[in-house]
């Protein structure tokens, strides 16, 4: 009985079985999963949109949590909304009105994540706070999966937990998130933690298992 859900990254799944991947990690013990999505312009990769996200929907029971890591943002909100997100996070760096991009989240039905890189201060989502559902700390730059966790960002998380006060928002930790590093963000704060590598490792479709050790693990 951990403190925090996990939501493993499908990011290191493989690619040519999404619909099997996301099932497996369920029945292994995911409590939601996470969806990265890449443009190959506000972070150096391409992964997938919202077609992709719109397929896997029906192999996912849980909270498909999709995190956008892509600018222009709000021409594509809709658009994965109607692909069946539950939450959708976009990054405050993104564009200038990361204000108008929650409130149309929330006008497309679905819940409001703000993600932060980890060179941009807790600060910057104050005046945000009473419209998200979730606040979404990057321990990592975005881009990949399978980077070192970055240490700095422990104290921001628990700046945010002083900032969000009892308001009924998620801490979301993003990045390098492996047995070591979960007790320190969890202390800290945060309440689900995105794991892609940690997760995967030594595991597939045809093996499964290792995802639920990996994951009790955590
Ligand atoms: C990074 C992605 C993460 C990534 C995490 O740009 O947003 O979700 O997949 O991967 P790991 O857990 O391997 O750091
Ligand atoms: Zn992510």
């Amino acid at each position: 009985n951990r403190s925090f859900k996990i939501a493993p990254s499908i990011l290191s799944a493989d690619f040519a079985n999404f619909g099997a991947e996301c099932e497996a990690i369920e029945a292994q013990g995911a409590d939601w999963v996470h969806v990265d999505v890449m443009d190959g312009h506000f972070v150096p990769n391409i992964t997938f949109g919202p077609s992709t996200c719109a397929a896997i929907r029906p192999h996912i029971k849980t909270v498909m949590d999709v995190h956008l890591m892509i600018a222009p943002v709000d021409p594509y909100i809709d658009a994965f909304a109607k692909a069946g997100a539950d939450v959708i996070t976009a990054h405050v760096e993104a564009g200038p009105h990361i204000h108008r991009t929650m409130q149309a989240i929330r006008a497309a039905g679905a819940k409001a994540g703000v993600a932060l890189n980890p060179g941009t201060p807790a600060s910057s989502v104050e005046y945000l706070l009473d419209m998200v559902d979730l606040v979404c700390v990057m321990t990592v730059n975005p881009g990949f999966g399978g980077q070192k966790f970055i240490h700095s960002q422990v104290e921001k998380v628990r700046q945010l937990r002083a900032m969000i006060g009892d308001r009924p928002i998620h801490i979301e930790i993003d990045g390098g998130v492996d047995p070591t590093t979960a007790p320190l963000v969890a202390a800290a704060g945060a309440d689900v933690l995105v794991a892609g590598s940690a997760v995967f490792r030594g595991g597939s479709v045809s093996n499964p298992a290792p995802y639920g050790a990996n994951i009790k693990a955590i």
